[in-house]
């Protein structure tokens, strides 16, 4: 495993010879949505057991070479990260966290039996790609540049045991709006399939989670809804989180709960934020177990006043309603709630450079 001494502290930097044309940019940049089209570039760190982590390289966006027997194509040996770089009111680029997200990679590594990658390492990258392709931030509401760090298992070996060679990858994108619809809140539709089992690989940001939440997701595309909500699998009783998003409940007496970090659930660095900014806003953020009967009851009797999804991509969105096989229930009004509103503009404000940042979050990067 590399130590932070052997760890590449200078990229080589290989511009792309075919950018994309102004035009071809700003036509991406005026309606970038989420995940649809990437940045000119990309950064590439290698590591074997051997030499560690080597070769840092900024290089022109494009396909990778893999065996054929790579790990990762056969076992999903694979994780990944998401963070944001939003540019500030004097034109500075800023990353929000990024020592979060390098821990919280370096913990799904140690799950999926992978290297650790030193943090400084992981920012380095980060920036190296923001500053080589910071023309490309959307200048549209709630735009941002998403950056997807990621590891791969490289190694051409059929046997099941962790890979002797790894390939850590950022790419970037720009981002609008991760909710296509744009609408005022989502909804919800709560999956039979469970995401997660205790002991598993749900607190791990790893691809596999993902690819065994695309029917449950697909299914609730079907029936019209926004987005899945995976309970417990023990009891299926449970609110766990959403496909790719964590929740927050907010009460009459105003008060907010989140499920507690047991395992099962991935630890949110916007979850992890906003219990942060709402404590300091002097409210109770309890990390508590909520049952689906508990919130259906909560809502019909108003004593749920609000609910909200969070994440990265998603930010802060509204949930309006509910629905499994008994019926659907709508959230106060089925639109975005006050306190809701207040935490996002609270938050975003930290992140584009807009309010004093207090607990010292936001990296400028010049
Ligand atoms: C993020 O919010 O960054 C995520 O990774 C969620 C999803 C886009 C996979």
């Amino acid at each position: 495993m590399a130590s932070l001494a052997e760890a590449p502290t200078r990229f080589t930097h290989t511009a792309n010879p075919a950018p994309r044309s102004a035009e071809a940019r700003a036509a991406v940049l005026a309606n970038p949505g989420f995940g649809n089209a990437f940045t000119d570039h990309m950064v590439t760190i290698d590591w074997t057991e051997d030499h560690g982590w080597h070769g840092a390289a900024v290089v022109p966006y494009g396909p990778i070479m893999l065996d054929p027997a790579a790990s990762v194509l056969h076992y999903a040996q694979e994780i990944f990260e998401g963070l944001k770089a939003y540019r500030h009111p004097d034109g500075s680029m800023a990353l929000f966290r990024p020592d979060a997200n390098a821990a919280r990679l370096n913990a799904s590594a140690q799950r999926l039996a992978m290297p650790q990658l030193p943090p400084e390492l992981f920012i380095a990258a980060v920036e190296e790609l923001v500053a080589a392709d910071r023309a490309w931030f959307p200048e549209v509401e709630g735009g941002s540049i998403y950056l997807r760090p990621f590891m791969i298992a490289t190694e051409a070996f059929l046997g099941v045991r962790p890979a002797k060679s790894y390939k850590f990858i950022v790419i970037a994108s720009p981002a609008g709006n991760y909710f296509k619809s744009g609408a005022p809140a989502v909804s919800l539709w709560v999956s039979d399939y469970t995401r997660a089992a205790p002991g598993g690989t749900g607190a791990a940001k790893c691809g596999g989670n993902y690819a065994a939440s695309l029917v449950p997701t697909k299914e609730a595309f079907a029936r019209g809804h926004d987005q899945v909500l995976f309970l417990d699998a023990a009891e299926h009783k449970w609110v766990e989180e959403l496909g790719g998003m964590n929740l927050f409940f907010v009460f009459a007496d105003g008060t907010l709960l989140t499920p507690p970090l047991t395992g099962t659930i991935l630890p949110g660095v916007t979850r992890d934020s906003l219990i942060k900014l709402a404590r300091d806003e002097g409210l109770t953020v309890r990390e508590d177990r909520y049952s689906l009967d508990q919130w259906r009851a909560d809502a019909a009797s108003g004593n749920l006043f609000e609910v909200f999804a969070c994440g990265t991509a998603a930010v802060v969105t509204p949930v309006g309603t509910v629905a499994d096989r008994d019926g659907e229930f709508t959230i106060g009004s089925g639109g975005p709630g006050q306190l809701t509103g207040k935490l996002k503009a609270r938050l975003t404000a930290i992140q584009r450079g807009e309010a004093p940042d207090p607990h010292g979050w936001v990296v400028r990067l010049g």
